[in-house]
């Protein structure tokens, strides 16, 4: 049973859009992508969101995202859960680190038997997580913000680590972002790390067609204003590098190039580097 005492609007409503996203496309006809896990947890969520006279909780309770941004959702997932396996394949009991897991369901989903996972995210967050996951001698949670470096003394570094961020180092400021980085490469040397990124470009003009046109549109009921208010943006992978020499892009995957019912007009602009890699997801080595 939930508890009654927490109070899940203190936190941030696109974890819950990400979850509910899942479970949509997880129970869609002809899925690939299966969650049952996050299925279980919305299923236990809509009980208690259903206390809110909030039209965004109603919205998920009837299971209303709009189709292209629970495909869009569930694509990053897709993506991120490759990165992982391709990760544990070469390091079957390597340690895995989620930076702002929120409600992710992802170690359920690539979890090998072997590999130590930490779910990182604020209190209030793994409070509510802990109503719907149990931790186990191999599954953590690390209720902190990240940049509260005390979490890192619980790491084991004589394994090999990947750090994965997913739907958050787009929401901090470029300079959080970046000292983060010095600090994990000078505590993890050797490590991975995963995360997604917008092109500088999308943030820049989204905040200015956000103010002129999409103020208008929103119906205040999906909190279009959390999904696009992105904070930070790259001129493109190579930016990183400078930040320090041990800083190395390995690869980056583009989500245009995965998605799929391209139609016609989708194609002509993604000849366009600008519109084909506004958001994609970056992997480097600290060393
Ligand atoms: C958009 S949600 C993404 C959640 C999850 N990664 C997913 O894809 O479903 C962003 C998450 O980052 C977390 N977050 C933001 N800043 C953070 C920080 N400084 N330390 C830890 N977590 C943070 C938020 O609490 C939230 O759970």
């Amino acid at each position: 049973m939930i508890k009654e005492k927490i109070d899940i609007s203190k936190i941030s409503k696109t974890l819950l859009i990400t979850i509910y996203a899942r479970a949509i496309e997880s129970q869609s006809e002809n899925s690939t992508f299966k969650d049952p896990k996050s299925v279980e947890i919305v299923n236990k969520l809509d009980s208690y969101i259903s206390k809110y006279n909030d039209p965004f909780y109603q919205r998920l309770i009837k299971r209303n995202l709009p189709k292209s941004l629970s495909q869009l959702v569930v694509l990053r997932n897709k993506l991120f859960d490759k990165y992982v396996m391709d990760f544990t394949k070469n390091n079957p009991d390597g340690v895995i680190i989620n930076i702002g897991c929120g409600l992710a369901t992802r170690f359920f989903r690539v979890e090998n038997g072997q590999i130590s996972w930490y779910d990182l995210d604020f209190p209030e967050v793994i409070d509510i997580k802990k109503q719907f996951v149990q931790e186990t001698d191999r599954y953590h949670f690390l209720a902190t913000s990240v940049f509260n470096y005390e979490w890192i003394k619980r790491i084991d570094k004589n394994k090999k680590i990947l750090l994965i961020g997913e739907g958050v180092f787009i929401f901090l400021n470029g300079k959080d972002v970046k000292d983060l980085l010095l600090k994990l490469q000078s505590e993890f040397p050797g490590c991975e790390i995963v995360f997604d990124v917008n092109n500088i470009h999308l943030v820049t003009w989204q905040k200015l067609l956000y103010k002129v046109f999409f103020r208008h549109l929103n119906k205040n009921d999906l909190t279009y204003s959390d999904i696009l208010d992105y904070i930070w943006g790259i001129r493109n992978e190579y930016e990183l590098e400078k930040i320090n020499p041990g800083i190395t892009f390995i690869d980056k995957r583009v989500y245009a190039d995965y998605r799929k019912n391209k139609n016609l007009w989708y194609k002509i602009k993604c000849c366009f580097k600008f519109y084909r890699e506004t958001q994609y997801i970056v992997h480097y080595k600290l060393n």
